[in-house]
């Protein structure tokens, strides 16, 4: 079987936790990293292989890589996915896709425009226990209800992370939030209309309750960075309920109609998404099946609008 490629932009703790599992599959490998303080990038090569470059060009330049996974901070996934796919290479880009609808609409452009590959490390969703709840919501009829919590605290206030930082694209909604956002999006599709509040601290919203209003029910969801609130997807429908404790990161889902089932998925959390995205490369597609272009531009277009009702804005707005 061929290789497959990887190069890694920005080496910070999130790919110290997926490169594990992305060398998992037996045609994947690291070509080369980058990272803006270049002593992490080497830490990271030693540690899972190819190149630590200082320059990014040379390290994108490499013609033996198959495709870029951007895992800068969320203000710079822009700049970053962009300078990849100007150099004509295919993008793996982590969440949130980009900071607003515009950025994102516009790179999804500039990636068929260049004829690359480009979708969303939102990787939930390349795993069997989403997929098999989306598959199953139907069994529990018309929906009367619906509840999605995810948060947990993020650094206190004394110590701020990028999180804290507006500058940085940080807040609870764009990094946690867009989890739930994205679940009620693939339940339920886009709803009529939203309600939201928010705590917010120096530009950034630190707690949000939304609500997504559908003909028939509403979906509450909330979010935060700075308090552990317990994470679960509940939907109750007028044959049966359906649980998915800990959805993000999800082994099982719980559906109950006259009988008990339980879906159980053995496989790692991010190994699946790379193991896609290289299969769907190597057979010519130029967005996601899993996550579709389309998908991503609306879970976009969600977030933008919650931040218009609580009144957050980013510097790129
Ligand atoms: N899929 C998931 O489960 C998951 C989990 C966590 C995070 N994420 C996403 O992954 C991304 C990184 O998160 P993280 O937790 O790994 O953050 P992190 O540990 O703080 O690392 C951030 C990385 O971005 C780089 N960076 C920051 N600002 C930059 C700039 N202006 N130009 C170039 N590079 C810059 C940092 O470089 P330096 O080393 O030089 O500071 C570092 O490599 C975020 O978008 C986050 O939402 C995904």
């Amino acid at each position: 079987m061929d290789k497959f490629g990887w190069c890694i932009l920005g080496t910070g703790s999130i790919t110290f936790k997926v490169a594990p599992e992305l060398l998992k599959n037996e045609n994947s490998y690291i070509v080369s990293c980058w990272n803006r303080t270049h002593e992490k990038a080497v830490l990271f090569s030693n540690k899972f292989g190819g190149t630590a470059y200082e320059n990014i060009d040379e390290c994108l330049k490499r013609d033996d890589i198959d495709c870029v996974y951007v895992a800068v901070t969320n203000d710079v996934h822009y700049k970053f996915a962009l300078k990849a796919i100007e150099y004509g290479k295919n993008v793996l880009l982590e969440k949130p896709f980009t900071i607003n609808k515009k950025e994102t609409i516009d790179l999804i452009n500039k990636a068929k425009e260049n004829n690359v590959y480009l979708s969303e490390a939102m990787w939930t969703w390349y795993n069997d226990t989403a997929i098999k709840t989306k598959e199953n919501i139907s069994k529990i009829g018309n929906i009367k209800s619906a509840k999605l919590t995810f948060g947990f605290p993020i650094k206190s206030l004394s110590k701020k992370g990028r999180l804290w930082d507006i500058e940085r694209g940080g807040g609870a909604l764009l990094d946690l939030g867009v989890y739930p956002i994205r679940y009620a999006y693939e339940l339920f599709g886009m709803p009529k209309s939203i309600e939201a509040t928010a705590s917010l601290y120096k530009g950034i919203d630190k707690y949000d309750e939304i609500i997504f209003k559908y003909d028939n029910f509403v979906c509450i969801i909330k979010t935060c960075i700075d308090r552990i609130v317990s994470e679960y997807v509940y939907v109750k429908g007028e044959k049966g309920e359906i649980k998915v404790p800990f959805f993000h990161q999800a082994h099982k889902t719980i559906l109950k109609t006259e009988k008990k089932q339980i879906f159980k998925y053995k496989g790692l959390l991010y190994q699946k998404q790379f193991k896609v995205v290289e299969d769907e490369i190597k057979s010519g597609l130029s967005e996601s099946n899993y996550l579709t272009h389309k998908s991503t531009i609306d879970v976009m277009e969600l977030l933008d609008k919650i931040r218009n009702i609580i009144g957050v804005k980013y510097p790129q707005d």
